[in-house]
């Protein structure tokens, strides 16, 4: 996929663009349904949503405790010294036939639009694979451990809908161990882009935080270009407050961000126009999109280094590749395939590789004033892994709700941006409780060390 296709995506929803409804989903408006049917719904649900109006007080987690108490290290069932250091991010897919740890059926918490074994994906194989570091295995999944792990604390996900794509993982690998309550109601005023769930066994609280640009942002001037193009102004400098106002009493951070910064973006740096990306102004620079996403990035890791209060381990999660071929996205592009690649086959292109290297750069700086002030600062370096997975995608095999808009003519397109469920995705969480344990481990041995 080019570049330039991501960039010149165009908006067909005029209808979205002039009505005030908030967000999309759910709306029963024609339109509202032709953006849920896109793939590309992380670039197309902003269209109608101000991030600047959403952000919401939640009360602390804290309030939800639950009757459980919190468990010492000690009744863990993992044997602390076993663990040796190991880069589990660099490996390989091997095959695996003992297929994923649930689906459609043992999980009733997939979104439709990643479920693809229930809407129609008739190969299975994608599903026999499991992430193999060269220095070790990575252990499987083990839902009781991590809710041990995880008692009586709290994680957020920051981010755009891929982040919420672990999320959902996440929800459907604890399934089967125990069963969460649906809390957003009583925080949000959105409660799909700010979910809420709460294990009451284990006194955990899962939130996912919407916030696809991590910066502060608002509607662009509806007047200032063509109508079918609505720009988002970011404020490179301001970290978005729907995440800031909420994470201080967290324990995990997990943040991501990607897609969205291909679209037409205006930047501002205390509070003047810097420049833009795809604004076709002639007085306005264009800088690219690198330029938002590397400032985006940097001030919310710094943000998050330097946040009063905070005393969360707080993981990036690294680009998420897509995997358009034969045609751009929006020119009939697809994601058919049905293995991973091999190595030597995966092209690791440049704007991937350019977005991932962006990230690890802030994350570098960041991690360093983090660190001063007693904070971890720790990396899900998945780019590199899930480029090997083309055949991971939902494709066509999602929810398609009936369209019969006779006046616009809809154009389909593959999702090949998200990840189905189960499906390699799922890996993410494998690495996301290793990096737990080792955390955990090392918080036990060093409280060790304090007595003797
Ligand atoms: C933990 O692992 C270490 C190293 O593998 C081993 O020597 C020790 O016996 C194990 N302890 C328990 C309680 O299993
Ligand atoms: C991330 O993992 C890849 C292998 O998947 C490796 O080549 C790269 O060096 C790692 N990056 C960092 C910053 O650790
Ligand atoms: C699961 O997917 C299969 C198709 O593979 C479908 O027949 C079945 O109805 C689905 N079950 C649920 C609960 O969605
Ligand atoms: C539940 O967890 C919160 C922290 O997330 C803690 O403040 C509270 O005391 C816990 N409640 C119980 C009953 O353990
Ligand atoms: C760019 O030019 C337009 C039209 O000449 C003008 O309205 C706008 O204020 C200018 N913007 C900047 C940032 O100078
Ligand atoms: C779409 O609408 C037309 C006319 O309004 C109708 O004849 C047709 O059956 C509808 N198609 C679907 C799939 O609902």
């Amino acid at each position: 996929m080019q570049l330039s296709s991501i960039s010149a995506m165009r908006f067909r929803s005029t209808q979205l663009l002039n009505g005030n409804q908030k967000y999309a989903i759910g709306n029963t408006t024609k339109s509202a349904v032709v953006v849920i049917l896109l793939p590309f719904t992380v670039l197309l649900i902003v269209l109608s949503f101000s991030v600047t109006r959403s952000s919401h007080n939640f009360p602390s987690p804290m309030i939800y405790a639950a009757t459980t108490t919190t468990s010492s290290l000690e009744s863990l069932d993992f044997n602390v010294t076993e663990m040796k250091p190991c880069n589990i991010f660099s490996g390989e897919w091997v095959p695996y036939s003992e297929g994923p740890y649930y689906d459609n059926e043992t999980c009733n918490l997939i979104n439709d639009q990643q479920n693809c074994i229930k809407f129609g994906r008739p190969d299975k194989e994608f599903l026999k694979w499991r992430w193999k570091p060269h220095e070790c295995d990575l252990p499987l999944f083990d839902a009781t451990l991590f809710l041990q792990l995880v008692r009586g604390k709290s994680m957020a996900f920051v981010g755009d809908s891929v982040g919420r794509n672990q999320m959902n993982s996440l929800l459907c690998l604890l399934n089967h161990v125990a069963l969460p309550e649906d809390i957003s109601k009583r925080y949000a005023t959105d409660p799909v882009y700010f979910r809420r769930w709460f294990y009451a066994d284990y006194n955990f609280t899962l939130v996912t935080l919407w916030s696809p640009f991590l910066v502060r942002t608002s509607d662009g001037d509806p007047n200032g270009h063509s109508h079918n193009n609505l720009m988002m102004n970011l404020h490179l400098d301001k970290a978005d407050e729907s995440w800031t106002n909420e994470v201080k009493n967290f324990d995990f951070v997990i943040i991501s961000s990607g897609q969205w910064f291909f679209r037409p973006l205006v930047f501002y740096e205390k509070g003047q126009l810097v420049g833009c990306h795809k604004c076709q102004q002639k007085n306005v620079t264009d800088l690219g999109h690198y330029y938002g996403y590397r400032k985006a990035f940097r001030t919310a890791l710094r943000t998050l280094a330097s946040l009063k209060g905070y005393k969360g381990v707080t993981f990036l999660r690294t680009f998420s590749p897509a995997h358009f071929e034969n045609a751009e996205w929006n020119n009939g592009g697809s994601c058919e395939r049905t293995r991973p690649y091999a190595k030597e086959d995966a092209k690791f292109e440049w704007y991937i590789f350019q977005m991932y290297v962006t990230q690890v750069e802030e994350f570098r700086a960041a991690e360093k004033k983090a660190r001063k002030r007693g904070l971890k600062f720790l990396m899900l370096n998945t780019t590199e892994i899930m480029l090997l997975r083309p055949d991971g995608h939902p494709n066509n095999y999602v929810h398609r709700r009936t369209k019969n808009n006779s006046n616009s003519k809809v154009t389909i397109y593959s999702d090949c941006v998200h990840w189905c469920l189960p499906g390699p995705i799922d890996a993410w969480n494998e690495f996301l409780l290793y990096m737990l344990k080792l955390e955990s481990q090392k918080s036990f041995i060093s409280s060790l060390q304090r007595f003797v």
